[in-house]
C-alpha cells in the first residue's frame, strides 16, 4: 500500500506536527519528513480524527430514493465524517442475522466511509439479539417514528437489557404519553395551539414529557440490570436532569446530543414548516440552551447527527402526512466548529464528543484519537474559514438541509479514511473504500 506525509498540522492540543501514515496506519506523530508517495501541506490547518457519526439513516434497503449508501456515505466524508452507524429501521426491518446479511451485502464496495450497523428490536426477536455478533448495538423504538419497529412493553425492554451483551440504543419517547397526547390535543390544555408553526405544534403533540417518562424508566432498568444504554437524541431539559442523576450514581447510561436540538429552537425553526417536523420534535429555547451547556458539562457523551433524509416531495404536505426526519451528516461537524468558534466548547472537547467517546462507548478498536498504530481516519479543518450551508452543493440525495443559509465559521478541508485522501476541496475520490469496523 502508498504512504502519505501530513506536513505542518495543528492537533486539538495547539502542538503542529507531522503525520506519517502507511499502509493505511498512522505510523508516526513528530517532525519527520519522510520519503513518501503523496505529501499534503496543512499549513495553518487543525488535525483531528475522523468523526464517528453513531446515529444516521441511510435508507439501504428499502428506501434508495431518499438516499442510497453512496449518497449517505458521500455525505458524510464530505462532512468529516470517516465512520458511520446506521439504523435498522430499514424496510425490511433489520431484525434478524438474514436481513442483517442481506443489508451487508447491499451496502459491500458502496461505502466512501467506515460503517457499523445495528439490529432492531422487536417483541420476539430475542434469541436473534442474543446470538447475533458483529454488530454495532441494539436498537430499541419505544415510541413510533419512522419504520415499523416499535417495542412499548418495558417487561421485554428488561429481558433485552438483561439477556444481551450488546449496548442498547434507545429512540426514547413514550408510546402511551404520545397516544394520550393525540387523543387529546394540546390545543384544549394550553389554549394557544399555533397553526403556523409547525415545530412548535409537533412539540406539543409529542412533548418533552413523553421522552421524560422513557428515559425515567430506561434508567430505572439500567439500575436493575447494571447494563449499558445509549439515549439517542436527548432533547429536553428534564430529560438532561434526568441523564444527570443516573450519572451521579455512575449508571452506564450514555447520552447522545443531535444538531438539530442544539442549533434549532420551536422560535427558530418557524420558517421550515415541515422541515423542521423530526421525532423527538424540536425544542423550546429554555431546552436548546440546556442541551448546549450540557456539551461541555460532560452530560452529554456524543454527537450524533440521526441523519435521516426525505425528499421535498414528501415533506411538502400537510403537517398529519409529512415523516418525521431531517439530515445532518453533512453539517454536523461544522455547526460544532462553529461553536468552538463562538468560545462555548474547545476544540479537544469537540473531538471527544465527535471522536474519541464514540469510540469508546461501541468498543471501535483503533479508530477515534491520533496515534500511532490507529487507523488513519483523518480530518483536515480550517477553523477560520466560513462557508454558506447551500443546498445546492449538498451530496445527500435530499437535496436540502435544515441549515440551509447558515454561514459557518470551521470547513473540513481534506479527509482521510483508512489511509487515502477521499475528500478534498468540495470533490469526493473514489472508489468507495469503506469497511465495517466490527
Ligand atoms: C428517523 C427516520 O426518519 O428514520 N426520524 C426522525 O424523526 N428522527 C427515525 C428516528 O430516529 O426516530
Ligand atoms: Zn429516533
Ligand atoms: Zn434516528
Amino acid at each position: 500500500m502508498s504512504s502519505l506525509l501530513i506536513k505542518n498540522a495543528t492537533l486539538a492540543s495547539g502542538q503542529i506536527v507531522n503525520i506519517f501514515i502507511k499502509d493505511g496506519l498512522i505510523y508516526d506523530i513528530g517532525n519527520k519528513s519522510p520519503l513518501c508517495d503523496q505529501k499534503i501541506d496543512a499549513q495553518g490547518q487543525s488535525i483531528i480524527p475522523g468523526v464517528i457519526d453513531p446515529h444516521v439513516h441511510f435508507r439501504v434497503p428499502g428506501a434508495e430514493y431518499k438516499e442510497d449508501w453512496q449518497t449517505g456515505s458521500k455525505a458524510a466524508v464530505a462532512g468529516g465524517v470517516t465512520t458511520v452507524l446506521d439504523m435498522p429501521n430499514n424496510q425490511p426491518a433489520i431484525t434478524t442475522q438474514k436481513t442483517l446479511d442481506q443489508k451487508r451485502r447491499l451496502i459491500k464496495n458502496q461505502s466512501y466511509v467506515n460503517y457499523g450497523l445495528y439490529l432492531g428490536a422487536t417483541a420476539s426477536n430475542l434469541n436473534e439479539l442474543k446470538t447475533v455478533s458483529g454488530i454495532a448495538g441494539v436498537k430499541v423504538y419505544l415510541g413510533s417514528t419512522t419504520g415499523d419497529l416499535l417495542v412499548t412493553d418495558y417487561q421485554i425492554v428488561e429481558e433485552i437489557l438483561a439477556e444481551t451483551n450488546q449496548i442498547i440504543a434507545f429512540h426514547s419517547e413514550d408510546e402511551e404519553c404520545i397516544k394520550q397526547f393525540s387523543i387529546f390535543p394540546p390545543r384544549r390544555r394550553a389554549g394557544n395551539f399555533q397553526f403556523s408553526n409547525i415545530a412548535k405544534r409537533h412539540n406539543q403533540l409529542r412533548p418533552e414529557e413523553c421522552a421524560e417518562k422513557s428515559t425515567g424508566k430506561i434508567i430505572e432498568l439500567v439500575k436493575k440490570t447494571k447494563k449499558r444504554a445509549y439515549i439517542c437524541h436527548v432533547s429536553g431539559q428534564k430529560e438532561i436532569e434526568l441523564i444527570r442523576q443516573a450519572k451521579d450514581q455512575k449508571l452506564p447510561i450514555y447520552a447522545e446530543a443531535s444538531p438539530h436540538y442544539l442549533f434549532l429552537n420551536t422560535q427558530s425553526a418557524i420558517d421550515l414548516g415541515n422541515f423542521a417536523k423530526v421525532n423527538p420534535p424540536i425544542r423550546s429555547e429554555v431546552s436548546q440552551q440546556a442541551l448546549q451547556l450540557s456539551l461541555s458539562s460532560g452530560l452529554i457523551d456524543t454527537i450524533g447527527s440521526d441523519h435521516a433524509p426525505h425528499t421535498r416531495e414528501e415533506k411538502e404536505v400537510d403537517y398529519a402526512q409529512a415523516p418525521a426526519g431531517v439530515p445532518g451528516v453533512e453539517t454536523s461537524l461544522s455547526l460544532m466548529l462553529n461553536l468552538v468558534n463562538q468560545g462555548a466548547i474547545t476544540l479537544a472537547r469537540l473531538v471527544e464528543l465527535m471522536c474519541s467517546t464514540p469510540a469508546d462507548i461501541f468498543k471501535i478498536s483503533k479508530r477515534g484519537k491520533i496515534e500511532p498504530g490507529y487507523f488513519a481516519d483523518l480530518v483536515l479543518v480550517d477553523l477560520k474559514l466560513t462557508y454558506e450551508v447551500k443546498n445546492s452543493k449538498l451530496y445527500s440525495k435530499c437535496g436540502w438541509s435544515p441549515f440551509s443559509g447558515r454561514h459557518l465559521k470551521g470547513v473540513p478541508m481534506a479527509v482521510i479514511v483508512g489511509g487515502r485522501l477521499v475528500y478534498q476541496k468540495g470533490k469526493i475520490f473514489g472508489p468507495p473504500g469503506g469497511c465495517e469496523v466490527f
